[in-house]
């Protein structure tokens, strides 16, 4: 065997503490009114691929876990379409506190999270980036440096972007929502498609 031990495992958990402990921020309050739980990523330390969605919903908060509810179901169904197992990618999201009655994640609760999530792509370094909806690609091809792409999502998914992180180059790939598909089951269409396109850039 050839691995290197690191410490991208300690690394995670001091930014769970972190997250668990962010008082700062305005959704605290009612995690803990509620006695749920942030949500702060699952899956591989060494994934190829970080999938970035938006914030906790309820299902999540109750549990923990990204990508845990109806949604999850359906990227469940997407990931085993092109045979790519859950397990051996990243998911998390751009807001680890859900924010109250689902609605979306205000840009200050974006902006509060942040470089909680530019530490678990440092320590990770995924080489492919997908971002699920359109908060989460905004705020991520800003980071990005690729404002100047930001459109609508409609025109954006399935687009192959490359990116600079600080650690080399990356793809980076925005999708639908897989909650999208919820309520339009025409746009499962798209992220099937999409899907093979992703496989294609993992092989
Ligand atoms: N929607 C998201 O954006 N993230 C989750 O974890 C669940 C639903």
């Amino acid at each position: 065997m050839n691995e290197q031990p690191d410490n991208r495992t300690e690394l995670l958990k001091q930014i769970r503490d972190e997250v668990w402990n962010f008082k700062e921020s305005p959704l605290y309050a009612e995690r803990v009114r509620n006695r749920a739980y942030p949500v702060i990523g699952e899956g591989s330390h060494h994934a190829k691929v970080m999938f970035i969605g938006e914030a906790p919903g309820r299902t999540e908060a109750a549990t923990g876990r990204p990508f845990a509810g109806a949604a999850g179901k359906l990227l469940d169904g997407l990931l085993a379409s092109v045979g790519i197992a859950r397990p051996d990618v990243y998911i998390t999201n751009v807001v680890k506190d859900r924010p109250p009655q689902n609605r979306d994640p205000l840009p200050e609760e974006i902006a509060l999270y942040a470089p909680f999530l530019d530490r678990q792509i440092k320590i990770i370094q995924p080489k492919i980036i997908v971002l699920l909806g359109r908060h989460s690609m905004a705020a991520i091809l800003e980071k990005f440096g690729l404002d100047a792409m930001i459109g609508p999502i409609s025109r954006l998914h399935g687009t192959v972007l490359d990116a600079e992180a600080p650690y080399g180059k990356i793809t980076i790939m925005p999708m639908y929502h897989p909650a999208a598909a919820l309520y339009n089951p025409e746009l499962k269409k798209d992220l099937l498609v999409d899907f093979q396109s992703l496989k294609k850039l993992v092989e």
